[in-house]
């Protein structure tokens, strides 16, 4: 007897148990040359594929570590956060009045429910047993659509974002390569006055923002660490003399003009 001569099980969804016999496709074993054995042939390929691509997807991992963003920066306000590209339809979705404000859980929960929900209907409403796109209108029609309006809100999400921006926010915060002189005569008052909230290599920390690099002149810095500044670093922080306050703000530059080379 050859393999799976006999054997009436149907493992297709789309043709229905009580279907007429004359509809069930032959049997597998009627087209020798064509078909093969599950064990082991089939399933000793498709363990090598699955291999292949396992160890494929490890060394790009290896290789490409995913990138981490920019240090989270509680005291910037200004920051949208947006989800990953694959998920910025769901995101675009929740702009549209119809999805949001009093209908936010249709936004949320119906419509994508409906979406993904009509993915497990698929088999049900359309149950035909041709295989060409053009012999089932209702998957076709449903998929094209579903690929339109995904690739529709992506685009209109992306072309809502200023990328370069968001780019230059999100570089990650370089590691502390500055040499710190502490021997520097405003090393002992930043360490005092300034370091809890700018980190001890100037980098910023939870409370304050990174001073390397800063735009701002010794003039300022100096009003700065008297007077504060609007933006969220309180005044009457530096209560030192003028002289100490020089050295200060010359250390700030010292490690700016080393941090620059
Ligand atoms: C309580 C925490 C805190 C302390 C202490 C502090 N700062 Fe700040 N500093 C901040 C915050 C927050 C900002 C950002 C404010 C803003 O965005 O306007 C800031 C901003 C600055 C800036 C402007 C940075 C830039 O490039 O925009 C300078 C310069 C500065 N601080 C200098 C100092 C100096 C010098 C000292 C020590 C005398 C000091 N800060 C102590 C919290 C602090």
């Amino acid at each position: 007897m050859k393999k799976g001569k006999g054997m009436k099980f149907v493992g297709d969804s789309r043709i229905s148990a009580d279907r007429t016999l004359s509809r069930i496709p032959k049997d597998y074993s009627e087209y020798p040359g064509r078909t093969e054995a599950f064990w082991p042939n089939f399933l000793l390929k498709e363990w090598l594929a699955g291999s292949v691509f396992l160890v494929g997807f490890m060394c790009l991992t290896l290789a490409h570590p995913s990138p981490l963003g920019g240090l989270a920066d509680p005291t910037n306000s200004s920051f949208i956060p947006l989800p990953d590209w694959y998920f910025l339809f769901l995101y675009e979705l929740l702009k549209y009045k119809f999805a949001s404000g009093d209908y936010i859980l249709l936004g949320m929960i119906g419509i994508p429910g409906i979406a993904f929900g009509a993915l497990l209907l698929a088999p049900f409403l359309d149950n035909g047993p041709g295989r060409r796109p053009h012999q089932r209108p209702i998957a076709v029609i449903m998929m094209l659509l579903a690929l339109a309006s995904t690739v529709w809100l992506t685009y209109t999400s992306a072309s809502h974002v200023n990328w370069e921006e968001r780019a230059a926010m999100d570089q990650p915060t370089p590691p502390n390569s500055v040499e710190i002189d502490t021997s520097h005569e405003g090393y002992g008052l930043y360490e005092a006055s300034c370091l809890s909230c700018h980190g001890d290599a100037l980098a910023g920390g939870a409370a304050g923002p990174s001073l390397i690099g800063t735009e701002h002149t010794a003039e300022e810095i100096g009003v700065i660490a008297r007077e504060g500044t609007e933006g969220g670093m309180p005044a009457g922080i530096f209560t030192g003399s003028d002289e100490e306050l020089e050295q200060l703000v010359d250390f700030i530059l010292t490690v700016n003009e080393a941090a620059a080379e």
